[in-house]
């Protein structure tokens, strides 16, 4: 149901998106193409990006760029401006990476990487698309966080605090913006079928296993959302103006969980997923690894 005061429809409208060489990013920027929209694609791995851009039927212009690099976005948004044929609908910060390590045994580079690419990308991208959507009056700034930017969750430290992150500067912004035209949403998937955990940089998870080839099968065996569907989910959200999709059951379900079980919440999703699962392990291992301090 459309909100009543939800944006004209962005149909025919240019998408921007990064991160669009795989998974949702990849996903979206077909959708919206085949739907009439020119799209601005980027993402740091540039034959992926090309095989994306190559599938999307009408207008597309793609740029390798490092969401990390300030100016390298800046000047991706100025190339933006130059060429789009339609006016911006939506700016979608969507690159993202993960990396498996407890804070303890953490190697500080590759948090930092985490923090750089997951909040550094966001507040480059909002920064350097925002003064083009104030000037038309319109558009949506869409930041992917994550349902780690609801909870935390053991070994993902750095993924967590850099989508408590996004969160908390979409949230921020979207109130600067009251009266402007111009909107900000956060994006909070759930389990997602993409390369996201193919592509961490893997130490040791919260069961305390460093085997990152089970970690990628176990993933693709839990995530329920394909990344179309998520898609879906993600453009039927800033069509209808909403401030927060969630996408997935799980994500509903996170959502609630957190806001029901505030202290207790890891102990119930413990006790979900021994439900879930006839042996219980992988949740046990998780206390098991946390009481052992790993
Ligand atoms: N898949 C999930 O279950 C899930 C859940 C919650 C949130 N997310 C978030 O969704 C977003 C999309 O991830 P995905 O699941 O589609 O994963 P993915 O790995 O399939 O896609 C991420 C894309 O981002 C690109 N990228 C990474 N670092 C970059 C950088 N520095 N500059 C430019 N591009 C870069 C990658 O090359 C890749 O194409 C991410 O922000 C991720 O954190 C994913």
């Amino acid at each position: 149901m459309p909100r009543a005061d939800a944006p004209p429809t962005l149909d025919g409208r240019t998408w921007v998106i990064t991160g669009a060489g795989s998974g949702m990013g990849r996903a979206l920027a077909l959708r919206m193409a085949a739907r009439g929209c020119p799209v601005a694609l980027a993402d740091w791995h540039e034959e992926q990006l090309e095989e994306t851009a190559a599938q999307c039927a009408g207008p597309v212009l793609h740029r390798r760029l490092d969401v990390r690099d300030r100016q390298g976005v800046m000047a991706f948004a100025a190339d933006v401006a130059q060429w789009a044929p339609a006016p911006i609908g939506a700016v979608v910060n969507n690159a993202g990476v993960t990396v498996a390590q407890s804070v303890a045994g953490a190697s500080p580079e590759d948090d930092e990487w985490v923090v750089d690419v997951n909040f550094g990308g966001v507040v480059h991208g909002t920064r350097a698309f925002l003064p083009i959507l104030l000037d038309q009056g319109s558009g949506t700034i869409a930041n992917t966080s994550s349902v780690f930017g609801l909870i935390g969750f053991p070994n993902q430290s750095a993924y967590c605090a850099s989508k408590h992150a996004v969160r908390g500067f979409t949230e921020a912004l979207r109130h600067e913006l009251r009266g402007t035209g111009v909107r900000a949403t956060t994006i909070h998937p759930g389990g997602v079928k993409t390369n996201i955990v193919a592509n961490a940089r893997y130490h040791v998870d919260a069961g305390g296993s460093t085997d990152h080839a089970r970690a990628v099968k176990e993933f693709d065996r839990i995530a329920q959302t394909s990344p179309e569907k998520a898609a879906k989910t993600i453009h039927e959200g800033i069509q209808a103006g909403k401030p927060r999709i969630r996408v997935g059951a799980d994500a509903v379900f996170f959502d609630l969980l957190v806001r029901l079980a505030p202290n207790r919440y890891f102990d119930l999703l413990e006790r979900v997923e021994a439900l879930g699962r006839r042996d219980g392990h992988s949740m046990r291992k998780v206390r098991l690894s946390r009481q052992q301090g790993r």
